[in-house]
């Protein structure tokens, strides 16, 4: 091989594995980030694995990752076994389509959710922020002050996306049983599983487990028809709403190009707004909350901050002013940063291609693990401390080492996440609110909280005491 030739798969280095299984059995695990993370430190940020004989390239070098992640959707695609699977639940929409089919999916969604739109939808992140800081106010009162955050943080971010997708009031924050919440829980670990799964044992035995997937799929799938039959209804009776649809459902009903999503692909995209929108926003206002309860003068900051921009406003109630939120801003990117929900991507090459001197046949299947780059002093001072200073422009005392371009927790490329704003918006809003009117406390030591992958990553055990300021 002269100095010049690409690398090839054949180069790389491997972790210890077993003859015929190879890494399959420490890979099953729930904690599949941190096997690959623990093998990065082992075999470097290039490196392969495999699962009884399928291959699996594995980077952790940002600067392939970047370009990967841009080579879409020409070059590479998602991991076609998330398709598989997504498909065989019923699931058709933006996140697993490929192609043509993803352009026209994928129109529609940016639409719903950019910028603009979340300016306008922001009453309704005003309107459950408000919700779930009555009932936090209600519990601290009634002396439950020790929360579970992550369950109180879901019923959050669903309320938002069903009203934000389909107009759906849902208030799960009032109820907590809820049967949309109750359906993607047993869901979201369930997509994990299988994906990974060498073999789709399911397709020749049902277990308890998929028994209830089963109901789940068939549970959600009655609600969302049940809303889209409405909408059908209201765009009937008020013909003004083909003018001004009011929501996402809408937008894609009253549809009349040639590139218009069929009802069981709307299905898909509410389908898919649900799974990729509730999970995600849930766990990273949890990863925020799990470093506010450590450090107080960061949460006195924030409060500083709400009581400057929205003065004696219990929650914000626009958007505007969520901008001039500018170190609330920063401690949300910094646990974005520290704590990606998403912490790597799976996905295959459609041609044979070289990348970085990295020669990559048609049909291998790579897994960008984001989330080492994003906590090594190489690319960020104190690489491993929350430090929301970092993403000031004036206040950062870091600036030497800041390399915000390798954060991956959204995606990249064309197809990173259409849902950031929405996400961010969400994120911003509800830790303002909660640090202007309480304290927080961590229940147990921090090193007890553990990092727990099921579809996202979230902190395992996170219990949280607030106090009234
Ligand atoms: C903190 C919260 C969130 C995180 C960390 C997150 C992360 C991600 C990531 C890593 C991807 C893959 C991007 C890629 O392949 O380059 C993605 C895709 C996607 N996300 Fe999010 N997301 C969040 C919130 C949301 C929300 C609130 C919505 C909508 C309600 C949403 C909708 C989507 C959709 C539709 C896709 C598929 C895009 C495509 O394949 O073209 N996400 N998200």
């Amino acid at each position: 091989m002269s100095n010049n030739s690409p690398i090839t798969i054949k180069d790389l280095k491997s972790p210890k594995g077993t003859f015929l299984l190879g890494h399959l059995l420490q890979f099953n695990t729930y904690n599949k980030h941190q096997v690959l993370e623990r093998w990065v430190e082992e075999s470097g940020h290039l490196f392969k694995i495999h699962f009884i004989g399928k291959e699996f390239i594995v980077s952790a070098n940002p600067n392939l990752n970047n370009k990967i992640l841009r080579a879409r959707p020409e070059t590479f695609k998602r991991f076609s076994k998330i398709d598989e699977i997504l498909k065989e639940m019923g699931i058709n929409g933006v996140f697993n389509a490929e192609g043509m089919t993803w352009k026209r999916h994928r129109k529609p969604v940016t639409e719903a959710l950019n910028l603009k739109n979340i300016k306008a939808y922001y009453p309704i992140i005003s309107e459950k922020t408000e919700n779930i800081l009555k009932k936090f106010k209600n519990y601290v009162a009634n002396n439950k002050q020790t929360i579970n955050v992550q369950k109180e943080f879901m019923a959050y971010t669903i309320d938002i996306t069903t009203e934000v997708a389909f107009g759906y009031k849902l208030n799960t924050i009032n109820n907590n049983v809820n049967s949309f919440q109750k359906h993607l829980e047993v869901i979201f670990p369930k997509i994990n599983s299988r994906v990974t799964a060498p073999i789709p044992i399911w397709r020749y035995f049902k277990s308890k487990s998929d028994k209830t997937l089963e109901v789940a799929l068939k549970g959600i799938k009655t609600i969302i028809y049940d809303v889209i039959a409405q909408a059908k209804k209201r765009i009937e009776a008020n013909p003004q709403l083909r003018e001004h649809p009011t929501n996402f459902l809408e937008t894609l009903l009253v549809d009349d190009t040639n590139t218009k999503l069929s009802d069981d692909e709307i299905y898909g995209n509410i389908f898919t707004m649900l799974l990729a929108g509730e999970d995600t926003t849930s766990n990273s206002l949890s990863w925020t909350l799990f470093y506010l309860a450590q450090h107080p003068e960061i949460v006195k900051k924030i409060r500083q901050e709400a009581i400057a921009i929205y003065k004696d406003e219990s929650v914000l109630k626009n958007y505007k002013n969520s901008e001039l939120l500018k170190y609330t801003n920063a401690v949300i990117q910094e646990s974005l940063r520290l704590k990606p929900t998403t912490p790597q991507l799976y996905l295959e090459s459609n041609t044979d291609t070289i990348i970085d001197n990295f020669s990559i046949p048609k049909g291998t299947c790579i897994i960008l693990q984001n989330k080492v780059a994003q906590t090594k002093d190489d690319y960020f001072s104190e690489a491993n401390t929350f430090i929301p200073e970092r993403w000031l422009k004036n206040g950062c005392p870091l600036h030497n080492n800041h390399t915000p371009n390798i954060v991956r927790t959204f995606g990249g490329g064309s197809r990173y996440c259409p849902g950031m704003h929405l996400a961010k918006s969400e994120m911003v809003t509800l830790i303002s609110t909660l640090c202007k009117h309480f304290n927080f406390k961590l229940e147990s030591k921090p090193e007890t909280i553990k990092e727990r992958f099921e579809f996202t990553m979230y902190p395992e055990n996170l219990e949280i005491t607030f106090t009234n300021v």
